[in-house]
């Protein structure tokens, strides 16, 4: 099974593969909901400790039980800690992924309705786009059949093979999506009014702090990185034995938190410059929910010369961040099945397919099951994999097997130090911090 699976040639294939899975929704569509909700700059304050202390250890601990294992994300567990219970963290992972699925598909579903209705010009027609918005969220058939669609295109691309679809489009398609936010933000932070909105942004103000902000900030973190679920466990699976498991680590956090906060500096700006009510935005942002990227971002447009062709442009990226994100998703629950179940790749992946679309159809027709879905998978399920994927490599796994993953069979130099504060971090502060903030957000 193992000699059989393919592996990433070109050291930027692995980057790309691996951003391309956490640079999706999450960082467009989840992090500026997660934004208004946690009251702005602070919330994006505590975002980024996560990533540093929470979201880079953990990253590197996935790729290290990949690569290490070869297998799966349950049957890395059977193999590093065979005959204990590990292989439930696994599990866990496999449940979440098929959680997020049931969601996010649903969101992607909403990108090709608006790629339509860009295309068809009927969006810079429109002037009430929350009325658009609200319309389409009201109108659970129309959201059903682009889910499914958009389920089977994931599908698709899973059964014509990882290396090819994932490696390419995130290549081609994540530098683009790069340079047109920054266009986007450019022209966002110029128009009258966008002072509010950067300074809502980038301007800590203390007063917001709300008892669920560490909890949100972590369950965003780990939701935007693919951390908790054995995503990046998969496709450490398929890393080289020269992936310098850190840096990769490093680079895909950076960048994905760079898209995140690229995407808040088009999104509140924009927001604050071309509302009626200043003095409510913030309270509309946070009603507005899932809705803000699809309501602001078109309005945006609107204010551009050519908005059809911007908005063509931008939701075709979109949805193909999107992609390179499901496509990773369904690869975790479709691997597991395939692997672990002997059920041949096709099977499996029709299984899960069918399995994704039942569940989008729920989250369609209510949008408080959407809503559980969500809160599940990325404030508990997520941080809980993650938890326990730190103490896995931290206290269980064998530290010959950590300093050689670390170090690529010590070809790479790292300082003794540096060696032992990663599995200090792991030991104690990931595991520590993460329970506190769990009781925190739970009690307070
Ligand atoms: N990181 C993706 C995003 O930000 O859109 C979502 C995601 C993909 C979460 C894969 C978890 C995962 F395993």
């Amino acid at each position: 099974m193992t000699e059989k699976r393919v592996t990433f040639v070109s050291k930027i294939g692995v980057v790309a593969a691996a951003a391309g899975s956490a640079v999706g929704l999450g960082n467009i569509w989840r992090f500026p909901s997660q934004t208004a909700d946690g009251g702005g700059a602070i919330f994006i304050l505590v975002y980024i400790g996560c990533i540093l202390f929470f979201g880079i250890p953990l990253m590197v601990s996935e790729f290290m039980v990949g690569r290490s294992s070869r297998a799966n994300t349950a049957g890395a567990y059977h193999l590093l800690a065979p005959g204990t219970q590990w292989k439930w963290v696994g599990r866990l992972g496999v449940l979440t992924g098929f959680i997020i699925m049931g969601f996010y598909m649903v969101v992607c579903g909403w990108t090709l309705v608006y790629i339509f209705q860009s295309v068809s010009g009927s969006l810079s027609g429109t002037t009430d786009l929350s009325a658009n918005f609200i319309a389409l969220q009201n109108n659970p058939m129309r959201q059903i059949v682009w889910m499914i669609l958009f389920t089977l295109l994931t599908a698709f691309f899973i059964l014509s093979g990882v290396k090819k679809g994932i490696e390419l489009s995130a290549k081609i398609m994540m530098p683009i999506l790069f340079l047109l936010l920054v266009v986007l933000a450019i022209r966002a932070i110029t128009l009258d009014g966008a002072g509010a909105g950067l300074n809502f942004l980038f301007k800590p103000d203390w007063s917001q702090v709300k008892s669920t902000l560490f909890l949100d900030a972590m369950g965003q973190a780990f939701f935007s990185l693919s951390l908790g679920m054995g995503c990046m466990i998969t496709y450490g699976s398929y890393f080289n034995d020269n992936t310098p498991l850190v840096k990769t680590a490093v680079q895909v956090s950076l960048l994905d938190t760079l898209v995140a906060i690229l995407a808040g500096v088009v999104i509140f700006p924009a927001a604050f410059a071309l509302t009626a009510n200043p003095a409510t935005i913030v309270d509309e942002l946070v009603a507005g929910g899932p809705g803000l990227l699809f309501i602001t971002i078109p309005e945006l447009f609107n204010q551009m010369p050519g908005s059809m062709i911007w908005s063509t442009f931008f939701f075709c990226l979109l949805a193909l961040a999107a992609l390179t994100s499901t496509i990773s998703l369904m690869e975790v629950v479709t691997v597991y099945i395939h692997e672990e179940y002997h059920i041949s790749r096709r099977k499996s992946t029709l299984l899960v397919t069918t399995g994704v679309i039942i569940l989008g159809i729920f989250a369609s027709f209510s949008s408080s099951f959407f809503n559980f879905l969500d809160v599940a998978s990325a404030k508990f399920m997520l941080p809980i994999g993650g938890f326990f994927i730190s103490l896995f490599v931290g206290w269980y796994l064998d530290k010959k097997i950590v300093y050689a993953q670390l170090t690529n069979e010590r070809s790479l130099k790292y300082s003794i130090g540096f060696l032992k504060t990663y599995i200090f971090l792991l030991r104690y502060v990931v595991p520590i911090a993460m329970l506190a903030i769990f009781i925190y957000g739970l009690v307070a």
